[in-house]
């Protein structure tokens, strides 16, 4: 039998990953207390159900900077899918778009942004990080434009990796059979090798991305690109506020999936201020423990037009490659349609915050 749910699937990718895959994927910072508060978050709020609605006739579709989506989610960027299935993120991008969904492409891909546009009819965004070689960052910038992508999702929580315990403990490096062939430069001997205390990973960062990055580089990404850029990584309002005030179309409340600094806000209690502080200006994205349909339904409600879905494409991968991928994707959406039905909601503009309590 198919797994029921998208936690079902964890418990088994878990048990086909090698150890140091599932751990880089599944680990967070330090102490893992945001990566379980990512998930509780949501849990904690209580849904106000409205009754006698009329719902036999739904619409889970919307916009989203302009693109239309059959459904309120999009593939959150996640580094080297071949770990978990050998066509990668070409296989992510051939399920997000029979999922009537769109993905966000990771800098840290192990296919070009070239192969995965080719697979794709759907959304896809290109994920970028900055370099210190600023000449660098600007190609990528170029590539992802050539190559068709249509916005630029600058995460900004990453000046320098977070702590991963368990990458540490597992010598985490990139398997040498796989490509990294989006990080602009030839720097697979760092992310292919062993460093002893830091996960290779975090040795690349240090060594190459630029830990000074500051709001001016928006304003020069800006200059650069007529592609809208939304700034992922945000979980205050001020900070909403700025990124528009540079230039981002929009922002993503994210906190790297409880991967970067522990015991942050988790993003389902930092969306409501960053969308009463962006008052229906620009895109809102949220990303961080969503699992479920309801979780969906609550980040809608808190004024977000989309949410980001990460691991659990990765467990669908790992178990079942795209068909696996995809099916992820079709049960958070039927879970996502009852939700809607169950409160007395038919489509995401009706997801409004009085339902939440
Ligand atoms: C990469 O961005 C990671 O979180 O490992």
């Amino acid at each position: 039998m198919l797994p029921v749910n998208l936690r079902s699937y964890e418990a088994l990718a878990a048990e086909r990953l090698p150890r140091m895959v599932y751990d880089y994927y599944a680990g967070g910072a330090n102490d893992e207390i945001l990566l379980r508060e990512s998930r509780s978050a949501w849990d904690e709020i209580r849904v106000r159900y409205r009754v006698l609605r009329d719902v036999s006739q739904r619409s889970l579709a919307t916009t989203v900077g302009g693109h239309q989506l059959e459904w309120p989610v999009i593939v959150a960027p996640m580094a080297f899918q071949q770990m978990a299935t050998p066509e990668g993120e070409v296989a992510t991008a051939r399920a997000s778009a029979a999922a009537g969904s769109g993905m966000i492409l990771s800098t840290l891909s192990n296919r070009t942004i070239e192969s995965v546009r080719a697979a794709s009819t759907g959304l896809l965004w290109f994920q970028l990080y900055v370099y210190r070689d600023r000449g660098v960052t600007a190609e990528l910038v170029r590539r992802a434009e050539r190559a068709g992508c249509t916005a630029l999702v600058l995460t900004v929580d990453t000046p320098l990796l977070g702590r991963r315990e368990r990458d540490v403990l597992n010598g985490f490096h990139v398997p040498a059979e796989f490509e990294a062939p989006n990080l602009g430069v030839d720097m697979r001997g760092t992310l292919a090798s062993q460093h002893g205390a830091a996960s290779a990973l975090a040795q690349f960062i240090a060594d190459y991305w630029d830990a000074g990055i500051a709001w001016r580089d928006l304003a020069w990404l800006r200059a650069l690109t007529s592609l809208p850029i939304y700034v992922k990584g945000i979980v205050r309002g001020d900070d909403a506020m700025l990124a528009l005030e540079h230039g981002a179309a929009g922002v993503i409340v994210s906190n790297h999936g409880g991967r970067q600094l522990d015991t942050a806000l988790p993003t389902a209690r930092a969306l409501p201020e960053v969308a009463d502080a962006m008052g229906g200006r620009g895109v809102l994205l949220v990303d961080g423990g969503i699992r479920r349909g309801t979780d969906v339904l609550k980040a809608l409600a808190m004024g977000a037009q989309a949410v980001l879905l990460g691991r659990p494409l990765l467990w669908g991968l790992a178990v079942n490659g795209e068909a696996g991928a995809r099916h992820v994707l079709q049960l958070l959406r039927d879970e996502l349609d009852l939700a809607f039905a169950l409160a007395g909601v038919c489509s995401p503009a009706e997801a409004t915050r009085d339902l939440l309590a």
